[in-house]
């Protein structure tokens, strides 16, 4: 297993060009089941949870190619089962649901379990099915869905739901009527899905509002010349943080500033000068970091997926901050291991409480997840002395050429494997 090396203190300057969604990659490469034919799709990130999606795509019936696009041929579905082995590596593998019950009439996904943030279920994805006229069948760790007719239906999500919007839109699509998803997920990943399917003959209206119009056809083709993906919000934040947590000047290019705003103002708020053009947004900081409350919302709100990474900007604070993390039940795990690189954070319930250090300094801290990695990694890139980062594993599932990356900005960061020292 490998851990990172981060040497801090450094502030970090220049540009970095900012990947494709993950969160988008994942949706719009299953969604490809739902069309026979040849796929292309362009921006698709290099990272742990796309090979985890292409390989239950293979599993399918769909092989794929990369040469620099992403090609797939979802001529003929050879299976229409995402196995336990793939789903509990990748809970997104619950995706499949929506496409293979549009495109076959049948899907056997194995039922994620909860994860390091939460327990996650997925009964709003199973209620918005069984209102299209699925049924389901649970057993043996899996969700058994047929459906003979998918027919168009109102739909309220009584919690609003990404991946459970994205599994509803991909079988309405297909749905004999209209449909409406009221309470639907906005986010900017969502609407890229929208966007990709009506490139591939759906008709779709109000993506990325709280309410999503379907009207059905009775078949898709891939989107003819290919389809390019959204740039990583997510990844561009967590890199304009990098750069205000170190007192650096850092520009992202390819990001969104639009789909960034609840970030950008936490940013301003905190001190740091913005400056948003088309195609990039630049975050500098001289003076100090100034305290701010966040709350996480659905977007447009501030993303939870940018929660840990905050923290551990506030954590260098001068006075107290607090964040109350509304959408995940356990996504504090980041906490406790900030805490051994001397920042002072109190925890109740979901709201947090931190009191700014003026340093922090380096440790050896455990990645549990995805962003609980990014924000220790910030941590370490402004803490002084060596931080050793182990489990990097979490963070290979969302960042692609990280230490390439961080190491073009200025950053002292090296991967090692957990066995041996530098
Ligand atoms: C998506 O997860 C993202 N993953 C997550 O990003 C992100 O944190 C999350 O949305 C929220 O923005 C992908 O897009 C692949 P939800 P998802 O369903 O869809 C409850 C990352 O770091 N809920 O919007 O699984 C649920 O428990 C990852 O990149 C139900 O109660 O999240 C949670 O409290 C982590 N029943 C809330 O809704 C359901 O049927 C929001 O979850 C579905 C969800």
């Amino acid at each position: 297993m490998d851990k990172l090396l981060i040497d801090g203190g450094i502030p970090l300057r220049g540009t970095v060009p900012v990947s494709g969604a993950k969160n988008a990659a994942l949706p719009i490469l299953i969604a490809t089941v739902l069309a026979p034919g040849e796929h292309r799709l362009g921006n698709i990130p290099d990272l742990v949870d796309v090979s985890s999606m292409l390989s239950l795509l293979g599993r399918i019936g769909c092989p794929s190619l990369v040469d620099g696009d992403v090609r797939i041929d979802a001529t003929r579905i050879a299976y229409r089962e995402a196995p336990y082995d793939v789903v509990r590596k990748m809970r997104a593998s619950v995706l499949a649901l929506g496409p293979l019950l549009a495109r076959c009439g049948e899907a056997k996904v194995s039922l994620p379990g909860g994860c390091a943030i939460g327990v996650r279920p997925i009964d709003q994805h199973l209620k918005g099915l069984e209102a299209l006229g699925c049924r389901f069948e649970l057993a043996g760790g899996y969700v058994h869905g047929r459906v003979d007719k998918l027919r168009g239906a109102h739909i309220r999500c009584d919690v609003v739901t990404v991946t459970g919007t994205e599994n509803i839109l991909m079988a309405a699509v297909l749905a004999e009527g209209t449909t409406v998803i009221d309470n639907a997920a906005a986010e900017p990943e969502v609407e890229d899905l929208a966007r990709m399917l009506n490139a591939m003959g759906a008709k779709i209206k109000g993506a990325g509002t709280r309410r999503i119009e379907i009207e059905g056809v009775t078949s898709l083709h891939p989107a003819p010349g290919g389809y390019r993906i959204l740039a990583d919000r997510i990844e561009a934040g967590t890199y304009l943080v990098a750069g205000a947590i170190t007192g650096g000047d850092v520009t992202a290019v390819g990001a969104d500033a639009e789909a960034l705003a609840p970030v950008l103002s936490m940013l301003e708020s905190a001190g740091c000068t913005v400056e948003r053009a088309p195609g990039s947004v630049r975050v500098a900081r001289s003076g100090p970091i100034v305290p701010v409350h966040i709350e996480t919302q659905p977007h447009p709100g501030f993303p939870t997926d940018m929660q840990a990474q905050a923290m551990a900007l506030l954590s260098l604070g001068v006075g107290t901050s607090t964040i109350r993390e509304n959408i995940f039940e356990n996504r504090y795990m980041h906490v406790a291991e900030l805490l051994r690189l001397g920042a002072d954070i109190a925890i109740d319930g979901s709201l947090a409480t931190i009191r700014g250090t003026p340093k922090l300094t380096g440790a050896t801290v455990m990645a549990t997840d995805l962003r609980a990695s990014a924000s220790l990694v910030l941590a370490g890139l402004a803490a002084q002395g060596q931080t050793e980062i182990l489990r990097l594993y979490h963070l290979d599932r969302g960042y692609e050429r990280l230490e390439e990356k961080l190491g073009a900005l200025g950053a002292r960061v090296k991967r090692a494997s957990e066995g041996r020292g530098e």
